[in-house]
């Protein structure tokens, strides 16, 4: 698969395919990869803008290099090259899974709209992709909740809540078959609010307690779709009917009180009411993980469960792939790539000054490598002012 990078961010270890200079893009007569530094400036000498990089390809030798040592200044960089090109395949991956997903889940609310029969077996597939990638990508299906799109919210939030149930899951040591069930429940889980009238569903602001209830209504709007589905698992239907339960019985549709809410019901609200906080909305700012994880903690002990809270907050960890952090050397950037056996310590894209409130140099600061510094906070575009979203992309 073809990627577009800007002369700007081209690194050593990718694959050049082709390039593009006064608005001319051509195939390289000897495509290959970078080594030098050289070779980048040589191209920025003569104009070109944009490259086509092959992002599947993998310099072996820089691999080799990458596991032998020893770690010279030029084998480290080089060695950053080679994890960055990987975390190019992950985004490709997270793109593809986001796209799949998003046509059947549109298919799927397309066939409630208009009274379809609901098949089961794309939605199933559909699981068995998000469960397959979690377990040999976690990093690339990680991706896909820092990629998504705000207009696109229902089924986005569909698939994310459903990644995060799956991932949530895993973490929690739950098997095969109900990691397959709660990968479908976060995919059907909100089908009811496509009957939800839009200025309700998409109203920028507080609801009246009249369109409170309408909205509430999408759960019993949920029932006959879902009952409609046959061979739905029912730890599928569990999760689509209890995540808007409370502990303290005083959530809906049937206020379950403690011990009537079992464990696939407390995960669901906790990971339903965790991606809404974090999504950005026409109407609402995106809010940091950490943030977030603040607002859940205060639900506990009434609405959330709080020691399921906690480990929820383990698995995904208070900077997650693709948020925004700041460092105490002063700069932003998202967090890149992360390391499940210590999550405090990613690699981290930098490009904006705290300090200056100016835009800077891209620079892949490997924490692990500097423990010189260190994330001082979690922070959110909106708080800062300035969209980065550009700069989630390889191409930015
Ligand atoms: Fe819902």
């Amino acid at each position: 698969m073809l990627e577009k990078v800007s002369i700007e961010h081209i690194t050593i270890g990718m694959y050049i395919e082709q390039i593009q200079a006064n608005n001319t893009r051509t195939k390289m007569k000897k495509p290959g990869f970078i080594r030098r530094s050289e070779t980048i400036e040589n191209l920025r000498q003569k104009g070109v803008e944009f490259v086509w990089i092959n992002s599947e390809a993998v310099d072996e030798e820089l691999t080799v290099e990458q596991h032998q040592g020893p770690q010279t200044n030029a084998s480290a960089e080089m060695a950053k090259s080679v994890s960055r090109t990987i975390n190019v395949k992950d985004i490709s991956i997270a793109e593809e899974l986001l796209d799949i997903s998003k046509k059947r889940i549109q298919k799927l609310l397309d066939d409630i709209y208009s009274n379809q029969p609901i098949d089961i077996e794309p939605i199933s597939e559909l699981g068995s992709d998000i469960v397959d990638n979690i377990f040999t990508r976690p990093e690339a299906v990680h991706w896909v909740s820092a990629i998504r799109n705000k207009s696109d919210y229902l089924m986005e939030h569909s698939l994310n809540v459903s990644i995060h149930l799956v991932n949530f899951g895993r973490y929690l040591g739950l098997d095969q078959q109900t990691l397959q069930d709660l990968a479908i429940g976060g995919i059907v889980h909100d089908v009811g609010k496509i009957l939800v009238k839009d200025e309700v569903l998409n109203k920028p602001g507080k609801l009246t307690p009249e369109e409170f209830d309408h909205m509430k209504l999408h759960q019993v709007y949920s029932q006959p779709v879902l009952d409609s589905i046959e061979g739905l698992p029912e730890t599928s239907r569990m999760v689509s009917l209890m995540h808007h339960e409370k502990l303290d019985g005083t959530g809906y549709p049937n206020g379950l009180q403690g011990d009537d809410l079992p464990l696939i019901g407390r995960m669901s609200c906790i990971v339903d009411i965790y991606d809404a906080l974090t999504a950005e909305r026409c109407y609402k700012a995106a809010m940091s993980p950490s943030e977030a994880f603040k607002i859940m903690m205060s639900l506990t002990p009434f609405h959330l469960d709080r020691d399921l809270l906690k480990k929820f907050i383990m698995c995904v960890g208070f900077y997650p792939i693709g948020s925004l952090v700041e460092l105490s050397n002063g700069r932003i950037g998202f967090v890149w790539e992360s390391d499940s056996s210590d999550l405090t310590t990613p690699v981290v894209k930098t490009f904006f000054s705290a300090r200056e409130q100016a835009y800077r140099n891209i620079e892949y600061v490997c924490l692990k490598k500097r423990p010189d510094i260190k994330i001082i906070r979690a922070v959110s575009e909106s708080k800062i002012g300035v969209d980065f979203s550009r700069f989630r992309s390889i191409t930015a």
